[in-house]
């Protein structure tokens, strides 16, 4: 078998790592990174995500069995539409199917059709009336950009001048197209996890559930991020709320999916607000593995990855065997650049990384890039560092000696990933 990944993440990193420790025959990455380039049987061919053309051609010439897609972009964009009318089986959604992260208003509306918990939200295209809305219903509030604005198009508002500058910003254009509708949302309290589910539009198979540190600062404060790091499973999510999380949210939101013709094979992440009162309720979809979530769930998996995705891509997920799982649980802390998730500094030389991989961990690039055989820092998220054993003290220990072995100028990280497990007392 022969597996093509497009992107060039950590989750893809991480995607590539476990399927080298399989049968896979040839893994090709694109346009993939230095740490996907370093892994055996696998090969990064320099191609842009969205250069559907080329990525088609790719598949036809090296005879690839299956493609996996990992960020949201190519999706909304319709490459698995683009390579499945090529026969190319894939794991990843439609362009319909897509729409469950592309449009917040469109997911609102799949999940309010289903009756599915999720914070009651109001749509606007018109800034005036939005920010009416926002002072009858007071603060906090949330305020969201429609479309795919990479991660900066929610504003979590206290007071009613930031509800409505974050409402001006989106109208203002600052998110382009993504910022043409805006939600206006219940603010929700609680603890959030990530449930992500395989899927081949019919039957489901739920993965463990991941926590994310989805801010910039020590006890979860500061400016919201692409994740700072996360750790599965998570003790708070018993068999029986994922029992709940499947019957209430996942199942109805497929079935939904189903009923508007939609093709989704591939991930359905829900990103969930376990609320002090009301239980699970849905604050996202997303249509595609979590990154950092995927590099602690990847670790864990038993089960051939390959068999799941191609099952889910070839439509017979029914027949799959329940997914394995190994026992213990994984960190991962991401170590950022100097400034992130503002304006931050490229091009720092970076080392250690053999030593820490040394330690037993793996370590997943995502802001990396070779400049004259030397890895240099270029994006915001730089490598993400993930350990796993018997408990979290364990793990998170390991994860940061590993990330002390590290260096490059700036490196930011947080030092209190896991904290809610850290003890080894199921506490969160
Ligand atoms: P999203 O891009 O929709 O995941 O939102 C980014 C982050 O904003 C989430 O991870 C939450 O921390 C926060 N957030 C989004 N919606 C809500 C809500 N309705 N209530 C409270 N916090 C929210
Ligand atoms: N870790 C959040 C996300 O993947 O969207």
């Amino acid at each position: 078998m022969k597996v093509l990944i497009i992107g060039s993440g950590g989750r893809e990193h991480a995607l590539a790592w476990k399927l080298s420790q399989s049968d896979v025959e040839q893994i090709v990455c694109v346009p993939g990174n230095g740490g996907t380039a370093a892994l055996k049987r696998c090969e990064n061919v320099p191609l842009a995500v969205d250069d559907f053309q080329g990525i088609g051609q790719c598949v036809q010439e090296r005879q690839i069995s299956l493609v996996v897609v990992g960020p949201e972009l190519p999706l909304s964009l319709g490459i698995s539409d683009y390579l499945r009318s090529q026969g190319i089986p894939v794991f990843g959604p439609t362009q319909a199917g897509a729409q469950i992260e592309a449009s917040k208003s469109w997911a609102k509306e799949l999940m309010q059709s289903a009756g599915v918990p999720t914070a009651a939200a109001q749509t606007f295209t018109d800034a005036n009336a939005a920010k009416a809305y926002i002072r009858a219903q007071g603060v906090p509030v949330v305020v969201k950009a429609d479309g795919l604005a990479a991660g900066k198009g929610v504003t979590v508002a206290t007071t009613l001048a930031q509800a409505e500058a974050a409402v001006d910003a989106a109208f203002g254009g600052t998110f382009g197209l993504a910022g043409e509708k805006v939600l206006v949302e219940e603010y929700l309290t609680g603890q959030e996890v990530s449930v992500l589910v395989l899927t081949d539009g019919v039957s489901v198979q739920l993965l463990l559930p991941a926590q994310d540190h989805k801010r910039i600062g020590e006890g979860d404060t500061g400016a919201n991020t692409g994740g700072m790091g996360a750790y599965a499973p998570v003790p708070l999510v018993t068999p029986a709320l994922m029992d709940q999380i499947q019957r209430e949210i996942i199942e109805p939101v497929v079935m939904a999916l189903q009923q508007r013709g939609i093709d989704y094979r591939g991930v359905l992440y829900a990103g969930l607000m376990l609320t002090p009162k009301g239980g699970p309720k849905v604050i996202e979809f997303n249509c595609r593995f979590g990154d950092p979530e995927t590099q602690v769930i990847l670790p864990l998996l038993e089960t051939p990855l390959e068999d799941l995705l191609l099952a889910c891509a070839e439509q017979r997920l029914a027949q799959a065997p329940p997914i394995r799982w190994k026992t213990g649980v994984a960190a991962c802390v991401v170590t950022a650049a100097q400034g992130y998730p503002g304006a931050y500094t490229k091009g720092q030389a970076i080392s250690g990384i053999e030593q820490a991989e040394g330690l037993g961990v793996a370590v997943f690039q995502a802001g990396t890039k070779f400049r004259d055989q030397q890895l240099v820092t270029d994006g915001g998220r730089v490598l993400g560092v993930t350990a796993w054993g018997e408990n979290f003290a364990q793990a998170i220990a390991e994860a940061y000696a590993a990330v002390e072995q590290i260096h490059y100028e700036g490196k930011y990280y947080r030092r209190d990933i896991g904290y809610r497990v850290r003890a080894g007392s199921a506490t969160c």
